[in-house]
């Protein structure tokens, strides 16, 4: 026998072979598109650091959801921005506040799209921080409720998940209660369990207009470092009533994304987040990369290290290649 008998390239020479011995599966209905949602009437305001994405009043969310539901994306999620901030963040709970008056508006005019919705604080606060301050930092038990004074204000609205982002202790357990207590027991929790205080988060910040005024969220975001706790955060979620747990940001956490999902049967979700948008955007633009092609990479990446489902402001160009 001659040298070579096996040859790893045999099955790598033609488009369908390689389709049909692909290990990992990337579809359309792994997306959700964030989105941002503003005061206003026919506001449609490009964020400068995340082309393609917009800040936009409620009847052109209702038309940019329709549109996402024609590309088969199973689901949006939604994030704020107030008429006006304030120290307690008021306008994240009130059951006429911006998210909730999206939430029902999408909800009737567009059926068949799953909403989710962000819950935190830091979006409505003056001072951009994720909770109650108290002696310069945040409280996590005072913040605990008002967190589930938002959830429950979403779901009354129509919310089909919640999905807290604000990273307090015990905070899925205090949503659940709530949630339960008032007869939505079926509106599942999408936890952000594993979120990392990240750079990454720059251009979000620009979008949703939520930057800490003073500080940083290191005081309740994971650091960068950590890996064995992010399986205690997830664990803790779980046990807490989480039915989605996420990690987030995603690609400098595939290892965290890999872990999590070996160690509990739960579905995984990934957060692609802006930073991690805007850099591929940004080198695409200078004729640096492919864009479309290093899209598709970074998703089949997060999908290998084992997430179910992307978080992606991508998600509408993917959906267009996928051919949904
Ligand atoms: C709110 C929240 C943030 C993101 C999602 N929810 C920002 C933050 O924690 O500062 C970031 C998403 C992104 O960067 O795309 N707490």
């Amino acid at each position: 026998m001659s040298f070579p008998v096996v040859r790893m390239r045999r099955l790598r020479k033609d488009e369908n072979l390689r389709r049909l011995v692909r290990e990992t599966g990337l579809s359309v209905n792994d997306l959700i598109l964030p989105l941002f949602v503003c005061p206003g009437k026919n506001v449609r305001n490009e964020i400068k650091s995340m082309p393609g994405n917009y800040q936009l009043s409620v009847d052109e969310l209702v038309k940019e959801c329709t549109e996402v539901r024609d590309l088969q994306i199973p689901g949006v999620i939604l994030f704020g921005i107030p008429e006006k901030k304030d120290e307690l963040g008021s306008e994240a709970y009130s059951d006429n506040g911006i998210i909730q008056r999206a939430v029902r508006a999408v909800r009737e005019k567009v059926p068949g799209l799953l909403v989710i919705t962000d819950v935190c604080m830091c979006e409505y606060t003056s001072h951009g921080h994720c909770g109650v301050i108290k002696n310069g930092s945040v409280d996590n038990d005072a913040t605990l409720v008002f967190l589930a004074k938002e959830a429950l204000s979403h779901a009354k609205a129509g919310a089909d998940i919640i999905a807290p982002s604000d990273m307090m202790d015990g905070r899925v357990g205090a949503i659940r209660r709530v949630l339960d207590e008032n007869g939505f027991d079926d509106t599942p929790i999408m936890a952000y369990s594993a979120k990392y205080a990240s750079s990454f988060y720059g251009p979000f910040r620009d979008a949703a207009e939520s930057p800490p005024k003073f500080g940083d969220r290191k005081g309740y975001q994971m650091d960068p470092g950590n890996g064995a706790e992010a399986l205690r955060e997830v664990e803790l979620d779980i046990k807490e009533g989480a039915d989605i747990v996420m990690v987030k940001p995603a690609l400098s956490y595939l290892d965290i994304i890999y872990r999590v999902k070996n160690a509990f049967s739960m579905p995984v979700a990934a957060y692609n987040v802006s930073g991690e948008f805007s850099c591929v955007k940004a080198a695409a633009r200078n004729g640096w990369i492919d864009g479309d092609r290093v899209m598709m990479e970074i998703l089949y990446s997060i999908k290998r290290a084992g997430a179910d489902i992307i978080l992606t402001y991508f998600a509408k160009d993917a959906a267009r290649l996928l051919g949904s």
